[in-house]
């Protein structure tokens, strides 16, 4: 599965809290007394294609077995399903008994359905057990489930139906041992009506006439596989492939669009095959699918033989959703379903407590492969922003979870849904890089080939993965492997390494602790951790070898590394290789700083320069040092070319500045004017035929937040290749260009575009776009409050005015709070009003737009009924945020006039200095 949602990342921990405190004593899992080896399974739609019906009906034979005595019930799951009847066969197709429906047991907390039976079953003999039952077709997406489309060029209403069984749906599509380690094989025939097709996991093998335009389509044996793994799609759609061997299905109207993910699927088979040097065929089936769907849970879903996909995954089309970030996203999902197929499919966890084993490698291999078949995307570096400083924060915090989880702690639907969270993805898949680091990467494939097939479709836990990465593992290097395993995957968090240099700058010291963004809340602050220490210095500047020097055992203080040569900086963790952060003492700090401002950054790595600013943002946000450290430091960027670094710079900028008064804000404007020197002048606003993919990425980055903060040069620029260029930039940068062109001359024709535009996904772009106008007063009575924008519309809009010119927002808070009642018209409620001005007081910076704000709640919360507590909260989050601007941001503030007042400059720097070096000190103390 590839996701991304911290949404269902939060709510699966609320879930989680709910269980523990409801229902301790419920023994969610199957017993193994009896086990299956092949279901028989028929699916019969009952509608017809235009009409596909709300149920279906449904049976299944499952061949299974027992091995003890005295066993005389079959415990198996079913959820939603109706059984109408029920019997048990012996092998030679005789009947044993027929157990009448109602004579089965349910229990509906955990699903189990029990079949009592009169005689002990015979051990090591097959039985044939055999359901008849009626299921329903969902409208939610878990299951079988239907969606509809509407036909572009028909205007029709077409159906899709079709399923997702992860994680333990597959009982509501039929009665199945729905637990990953019960593995069989299955063989489905699905029943339907004349003018749909459908596909499953493996090769139709005939096709039946059963009369009245009903058609039944015999599949192939799947290998043996854990339920949640079967698929089957029912529908009007068109393959582009060969549909015996590999093909991508999607509606016909977007046949056109799957050209380049077909070219994916195509490069991307054979690289696993071959790192894994076995064919995918070898693994038990022949076949390999995708198709698209206009609605699912996930971004999709790595069903064997049937991948499926969310359309806006796989989908370009030309002109419009083709740019590289849309075509990374293709990629990235497309090389992670495949690494599945080895990863889950074949060799698959013991239990959801380990779901770690299979996303966090198909994570890894993501961008691994991804990098390796599409190396200008530069994948290998784009990981470490994009998953270790961003799973960071999250596992930095009281929610985190251990990757590992005790199995008996991950009982109920809730606990397995919460498995399903960054951990076990992003974090994971660092920790996998981290150990491929550490132990070369040849030896990393080797174990990964043993490990494969030695559990070829059999169940895993971590233990038998950590045997093999042992069997590879470099013997000379010194470090307790079961401890690193276990430190990293069964202690939730990770290390902060302390760095300090002293002898005349021949000794330095390692000290670590776990980093904690909120030390308060609950988490463990003692934890420690087996590290591997990587590092480059001035003397030897090489970040290519990620072999560690040491393990910094976790049982020791302090790990000391002496130079024989005094150092003049030092940085740790290669190419951020390993899973940890480094706080540097300030001397080194200012080592590194110089460094950096030197020709070729010193040949330090991108990776570490992003990292040195990831890691000063969140010291600074904990409060071990003030952001006018950090914000000294990034006066290196004015040599920054790189676009890696400047995510991390623009990531940790975002909060600070949004808390900047406007009045601060111009201080900040001419500090970005600065820091931007060298990057803007390599970039400039125009797309070039040269530019690589990071560049266009890195264009729009630096041009959204030129312009927005009041840059002269990116605004004139951009007004000239507007006017001048009627091309439109690619889908990549489009919005940022267009929404900086809306700011000043080019409001009018892009007003235009918007009102003629059909497509859907250019359309949104556009209203977003307009929205960026300064002539606020005009876009809000005249398209806000007075035309056919949707309501979802008005708010993306009103927010887009106020977020893309942080100056304008009290003009606009009070244009729209002079007569309210006319927004809660547009809006339609005022509950709707209250979110948007709850919103917007987000971003309020001072005390007079707070006292604004609580004038108004006095004379108007009354009339917005119930939602006036909406307004409450709100006004204390401006406090909260007033607050903590005032407390944390004076001396940014006092250190961005200082450096502007230019003749001043050297002076101020030395005393920030000093100033910088006590906070440090008085921190280490501390330790
Ligand atoms: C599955 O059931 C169908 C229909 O009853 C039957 O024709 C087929 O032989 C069965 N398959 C197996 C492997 O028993
Ligand atoms: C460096 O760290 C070591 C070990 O924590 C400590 O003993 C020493 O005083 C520190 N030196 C400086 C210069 O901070
Ligand atoms: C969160 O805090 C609680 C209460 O101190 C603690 O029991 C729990 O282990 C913490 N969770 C993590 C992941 O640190
Ligand atoms: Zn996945």
């Amino acid at each position: 599965m590839s996701s991304c949602g911290s949404k269902i990342w939060l709510l699966a921990n609320l879930l989680l809290i709910a269980f523990i405190a409801a229902s301790e004593s419920v023994d969610y899992r199957l017993n193994l007394n009896v086990l299956p080896s092949l279901y028989n399974l028929t699916i019969g739609i009952r509608g017809d294609a235009d009409n596909p019906g709300a149920i279906f009906d449904g049976e299944v034979k499952i061949t299974l077995q027992t091995k003890h005595i005295d066993v005389y019930r079959i415990t198996l799951h079913t959820d939603s399903i109706e059984i109408e009847d029920c019997w048990l066969y012996n092998a030679t197709g005789d009947l044993v008994e027929h157990i009448v429906a109602a004579r089965l047991i349910y229990e509906q907390e955990t699903n189990k359905l029990t079949v009592p039976l009169a005689k002990a079953m015979t051990i090591n003999q097959n039985y044939i057990l055999h359901f008849k039952y009626t299921g329903k077709v969902r409208t939610d997406t878990a299951g079988l489930f239907a969606v509809s489309y509407v036909e572009e060029q028909t205007k029709k209403t077409k159906w899709v139906l079709l399923t997702e069984m992860q994680n333990i749906n597959a009982r509501r599509v039929f009665p199945c041992f729905d637990e990953p380690a019960i593995k069989a094989k299955f063989e489905v025939h699905i029943g339907r009506p004349s003018g749909f097709n459908a596909i499953s996991n493996t090769k139709l093998i005939r096709t039946t006439n059963e009369g009245n335009n009903r058609f039944m389509d015999h599949f192939d044996m799947t290998p043996i596989m854990s339920t949640y793994l079967l698929a089957f799609v029912i529908s009007g759609y068109r393959a582009r492939g060969n549909t015996s061997e590999m093909a991508i299905y999607t509606r016909p109207e977007f046949y056109q669009y799957t050209e380049f993910s077909y070219s994916v699927a195509q490069r991307a088979l054979p690289a696993f095959e071959n790192i894994f040097q076995t064919s995918y065929k070898e693994l038990g089936n022949e076949l390999f699918q995708y198709a698209t769907t206009p609605r699912f849970p996930h971004n999709s879903m790595e069903n064997w033989g049937l991948v499926i996909f969310k359309d806006k995954v796989v989908l370009e089309e030309k002109g419009y959703t083709d740019g590289w970030s849309q075509k990374e996203f293709t990629i990235r999902n497309i090389v992670h379903e495949n690494s599945h197929m080895w990863f889950g499919n074949s060799v698959t966890f013991k239990w959801w407590s380990y779901v770690w084993m299979q996303e966090g490698f198909a994570r890894f291999y993501e961008f691994f492969m991804g990098h390796k078949l599409y190396p200008e995307h530069q994948l290998d570096q784009q990981l470490v922003i994009r998953k270790v400083q961003h799973v960071f924060s999250t596992d930095a915090l009281n929610i985190t979870q251990p990757m590992t989880s005790p199995e008996n702690s991950i009982q109920s639907p809730a606990d397995i849904d919460y498995k399903f969270g960054r951990v076990s993805f992003a974090k994971a898949a660092c920790v996998i890089r981290m150990w491929r680091n550490a132990m070369g990467g040849d030896n990393f494939d080797k174990a990964i080939r043993s490990y494969l097939k030695k559990h070829h479709l059999g169940n895993v836990e971590p233990k038998d993965l950590f045997a093999q990465l042992k069997d590879h593992w470099p013997a000379k290097q010194n470090v307790n492997l079961d401890q690193f395993f276990s430190d990293f995957t069964e202690q939730p968090g990770y290390p902060m390494i302390t760095v300090n240099i002293s002898q005349e700058n021949h000794l330095i010291g390692l000290r670590q602790k776990r980093f904690l963004s909120n030390p308060g809340d609950g988490s463990d602050p003692s934890l420690r951790y087996t590290i591997p220490i990587t590092f480059a210095t001035n003397l030897e500047p090489n970040f290519q070898n990620l072999t560690p020097h040491m393990y910094f055992d976790k049982v020791v203080d302090v790990a000391l590394i002496y130079s024989k040569e005094p150092i003049d900086w030092i940085i740790l963790n290669k190419q951020q290789s390993n899973y940890y952060r480094v706080f540097y003492d300030t001397p080194i700090l200012r080592k590194i700083q110089e460094a950096l401002s030197k020709d070729g950054h010193s040949s330090i790595a991108v990776e570490n320069r992003a990292q040195l600013v990831n890691d000063l943002f969140n010291f600074a946000s904990v409060g071990m040092i003030d952001y006018a450290e950090v914000f000294q430091f990034l006066e290196y960027l004015s040599k920054e070319v790189e676009y890696i670094p400047w995510f991390a710079a623009y990531d940790g900028l975002q909060d600070v500045v949004r808390r900047l008064t406007p009045q601060q804000l111009t201080h900040f404007e001419k500090y970005l004017r600065d820091i931007t020197a060298a990057v803007y002048s390599k970039l400039g606003v125009f797309w070039s035929s040269e530019d690589n993919v990071l560049d266009v990425y890195n264009r729009d980055m630096q041009v959204a937040w030129l312009c927005k903060f009041k840059n002269s040069d990116c605004n004139r620029q951009v007004t000239f290749n507007f006017e001048g260029n009627l091309n439109k930039p690619s889908p990549d940068y489009r919005e940022t260009f267009y929404c900086a062109a809306a700011r000043s001359a080019g409001y009018d024709r892009l007003l235009d575009l918007y009102q003629m535009e059909t497509n859907f996904n250019e359309r949104d772009l556009l209203w977003k776009s307009v929205s960026c106008t300064r002539d606020y007063r005009r876009h809000y009575q005249n398209e806000i409050l007075n035309s056919s924008t949707s309501v979802f519309q008005k708010t993306v809009g009103l927010a887009q005015m106020y977020q893309q010119n942080p100056d304008l927002i009290t003009s606009i808070y009070l244009m729209i709070t002079e007569d309210i009642e006319l927004l809660a018209d547009a809006l339609g409620s005022w509950s709707k009003t209250a979110d948007v001005l709850s919103n917007m007081a987000d971003y309020f910076t001072t005390r007079e737009q707070e006292k604004l704000f609580s004038d108004f709640i006095d004379k108007d919360s009354k009339l917005f009924g119930d939602s006036a507590v909406t307004l409450k909260t709100a006004l204390s989050t401006v406090n909260k945020n007033v607050q903590w601007a005032e407390q944390r941001l004076g001396k940014l503030v006092n250190f961005l006039i200082s450096r502007n007042g230019a003749a001043a400059v050297g002076l101020t720097m030395a005393t920030t200095l000093l100033m910088m070096m006590s906070t440090v000190l008085s921190f280490l103390l501390k330790l």
